[in-house]
């Protein structure tokens, strides 16, 4: 369906594999950024506290919808929050009416909200195996919390003692192992069976850890998982410009008030919404790669999730895009990703 001038692409509308869209006066503050570009979205469930049970994702769903501005239209795909005690006929009533499309699993103490999170994931094996049997999807942070292990390391050691043998035993287990860093997570999913997945970031696939480290510590580069070497930048950026199925976007856009951020001890989590559709584009660019966009932004991801294909399209200009420095948030102060720079492309 895509077509392309020297100077524009025309693309399906894309949808957001994963945002963390907040609650209340955020949550109206950054939703309309989020359902500019996109018809859908996939709503992380990590508010606090979080949301767990159907009735609570239901309700949460319903503040979205509510937050949606005048004339735009826009999906909230719902998620639930695994935690130890997660009852399986629950998540499976969940899915069969509808209220969500998939469970996340947060390691416990893994990022931003995941206090709550599965502290084994021997703990929740009836909630998987039911999950299986209906064809849920998984959505994983894919990070050890391990204190022994270091935190570039976390992700490669987590493919190894936890994600490897959980596909091994739960061979039909739809998997989407999320914002992955590293070349280890992409040898894994292109070497995996077709029920695993991933999505990918505009941060990774733009900056490594120099971003955040040299010249200064910069905590608006800082998310988790958090930036690796260039080698995995690279990595990344093969992948999502390979044309395999298996890759889509999700931005993990996670905004933070600046000062959360800009503190001793700052949040992990950037805030990419607001020029996300430019941020990826601009990737596929410069890697030759604007003829596979359309798949890993509007088409691999609705596969994958068995949901149909956006009808309307967007088109993207090649033209100068200024980012501001800061933006407001419905009263709360938030730096984009991108901030104080311009971008290539611009959402017409
Ligand atoms: C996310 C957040 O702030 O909710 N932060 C982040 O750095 N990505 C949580 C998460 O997805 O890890
Ligand atoms: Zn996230």
């Amino acid at each position: 369906m895509a077509t392309s001038t020297d100077s524009t692409l025309t693309i399906r509308r894309p949808d957001d594999w994963h945002v963390h869209l907040r609650d209340h006066d955020v949550l109206r503050g950054v939703l309309p950024y989020t359902a500019r570009q996109f018809a859908r979205a996939i709503v992380m469930p990590n508010l606090s506290p979080p949301v767990t049970t159907a009735e609570g994702v239901n309700a949460y769903r319903h503040r979205i919808i509510a937050a949606i501005p005048p004339g735009l239209s826009f999906t909230p795909l719902m998620t639930a929050y695994l935690t130890d005690g997660t009852d399986p006929a629950d998540i499976a009533q969940g899915y069969a009416d509808g209220v969500f499309v998939a469970a996340k699993l947060y390691p416990a103490h893994a990022t931003t909200g995941s206090a709550h999170g599965v502290t084994d994931v021997a703990k929740i094996l009836g909630v998987l195996e039911k999950m299986q049997d209906v064809g849920m999807p998984l959505l994983i942070h894919g990070e050890v919390t391990d204190h022994d292990v270091d935190i570039f390391d976390r992700e490669a050691v987590f493919i190894e003692r936890t994600l490897a043998p959980l596909v091994r035993d739960l061979p039909g287990l739809k998997v989407v192992f999320e914002h992955i860093t590293t070349a280890e997570a992409a040898d894994f999913v292109d070497a995996s069976g077709p029920n695993i997945g991933a999505t990918i970031t505009p941060q990774h696939l733009h900056i490594n850890r120099n971003a955040m480290l040299v010249g200064g510590i910069r905590p608006h580069a800082y998310c988790l998982p958090v930036a690796k070497r260039e080698k995995h930048r690279l990595a990344l950026r093969k992948a999502a410009t390979s044309g395999s199925p298996k890759y889509f976007l999700g931005t993990d856009s996670a905004p933070h008030a600046v000062g959360a951020k800009e503190s001793a001890c700052g949040c992990a989590g950037i805030f990419n919404a607001p020029f996300a559709i430019e941020s990826y584009v601009a990737v596929f660019d410069e890697e030759r790669a604007l003829d596979r966009f359309e798949a890993f932004a509007s088409e691999n991801g609705p596969r994958f999730y068995g949901l149909p294909l956006n009808e309307e399209t967007i088109t993207l200009e090649r033209a100068e895009n200024p980012v501001p420095e800061i933006v407001d948030a419905n009263g709360t102060p938030i730096v984009p990703f991108h901030a104080a720079t311009s971008l290539g492309w611009r959402l017409v």
